[in-house]
């Protein structure tokens, strides 16, 4: 079970908003490196096991080179992230591109980079030839419809937009080896924030029995399979972390069954987690402007929906800490709000906390992943600064917060008066 507890003290919190006010995200560097070598340890039975990083859950190259450290790869789905990878410095096999309605020059950019291609849809083989090649390695996502079940997030299978029917996997590799490709490799992801480890184990079964069918038929060998993100993390006091050891035995049975059963091994196990890699090492830090009290109270923030989304997108839980109130009685209720013109500008609802004054520090728990990234800039709110707590406890800034003329640089308010009305 988890407790919800900081990596820092009110004193270190106030510290560090005396050098970066609020609101900002702080990542735990240390929590966040120990959480990376557990995952790699669990599947260290398999020979060229990868974690590639989903770099949308957190787009900042400082984590990426932190992760990169630690063996993992970069899983990118766009032009942006793909010159993440490139500052960084990654090429080839270290990057996964995973992406979705694809467009040339996304792809183009990919094969200068080497990049694993892993595309959505069989049509995309045609339209990659043409604009950008064919590589030597090739990947397809799998979408297995009915025989899985997905969930709230990521939806049914049938229903979402991703990935190659069965029928489409088999005409897939044949046109792909009719057209030259020497080496494949397979992807599925039917789930997003997914705590039970037997779904990734179903998940390992249906992909390798898929595996077995599709070499017998074809005669080729399928190098890895990528069996996607979407490792729940707990998000609410109590529930249980996915166990790795666990998952990862549960994978390695039906690897030994299907895979080396079938005369098939080696087979490389890929992941491309974001949520599981540094969702649980973010936290996103604020004060309260204003206590409100109408209908209801409401404890509003400094920061809004635009640094953090998941709760008023899909109604996800965050745990609230207030710093220093730790041990304080839960008497109050409030709405704790953001001030965008937006009534579901709510980091949370009815939530039972300590009683609330301007000027607490509310940290906002969990936000590593899909928290800074998601972000957007209605009513011009500006996004915050990102900033790493290092192993020996100093604290950097790896993204400045944006600025009023960033907001504005793609108007051009000197053009405006020329123009006539
Ligand atoms: C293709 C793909 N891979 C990986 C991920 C990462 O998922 P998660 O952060 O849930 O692990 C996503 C999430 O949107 C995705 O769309």
């Amino acid at each position: 079970m988890t407790e919800k507890s900081l990596p820092f003290t009110k004193e270190q919190l106030e510290a560090i908003i005396s050098r970066f006010p609020t609101p900002f995200h702080i990542y735990d560097e240390k929590a966040m490196r120990a959480n990376a070598q557990q995952f790699n340890q669990a599947f260290s039975w398999n020979e060229g096991f990868k974690e590639y990083y989903a770099i949308k859950a957190a787009p900042n190259p400082y984590l990426m080179k932190i992760l990169r450290q630690e063996g993992f790869g970069i899983d990118c789905s766009s032009m942006a992230e793909l010159e993440i990878a490139e500052q960084i410095g990654m090429r080839g096999e270290e990057i996964m591109f995973t992406s979705n309605d694809t467009p040339a020059y996304e792809f183009v950019k990919a094969m200068e980079l080497g990049a694993i291609i892993n595309l959505d849809d069989i049509s995309h083989i045609e339209y990659l030839e043409k604009h950008a090649g064919l590589p030597e390695l090739l990947c397809f996502r799998y979408n297995p419809g009915s025989l899985k079940e997905g969930n709230l997030i990521i939806g049914h299978p049938e229903e979402a937009k991703y990935g190659f029917t069965r029928e489409q996997m088999f005409e897939g590799y044949r046109l792909a080896k009719a057209k030259g490709v020497k080496r494949f490799g397979i992807h599925t992801m039917v789930a997003s924030n997914e705590l039970d480890p037997g779904y990734f184990v179903e998940t390992a079964e249906i992909l390798f029995t898929l595996i077995a069918e599709i070499s017998a038929e074809l005669d080729i060998h399928i190098e890895f399979a990528n069996l996607g993100g979407g490792i729940g993390i707990p998000y609410r006091p109590g529930q249980k972390p996915v166990d790795l050891t666990h998952m990862s035995n549960g994978i390695r049975q039906m690897y030994e069954k299907i895979i080396v059963g079938n005369g098939l091994a080696p087979l490389r196990i890929y992941f491309e987690s974001g949520r599981a890699i540094t969702g649980p090492y973010g936290y996103l830090v604020s004060k309260v402007l204003h206590i409100k009290d109408t209908y209801k109270k409401f404890a509003g923030l400094d920061a809004c929906m635009v640094n953090l989304m998941r709760p008023a997108l899909y109604g996800a839980y965050h745990h609230i800490t207030v710093a220093g109130k730790e041990n304080q009685p839960v008497t109050g209720t409030y709405d704790v709000t953001g001030s965008l013109c937006e009534n579901n500008d709510k980091f949370a609802i009815d939530r039972q906390l300590p009683e609330l004054q301007p000027d607490d520090i509310v940290v906002i728990h969990d936000t590593g992943a899909h928290g800074h990234a998601m972000g957007f800039n209605y009513n011009g709110k500006l996004k915050s600064a990102e900033l790493l707590l290092r192993e020996n406890g100093e604290v950097v800034q790896i993204r400045r917060a944006e600025t009023i003329r960033d907001y504005f640089a793609t108007l051009d308010f000197e053009g405006l008066g020329n123009f006539e009305v």
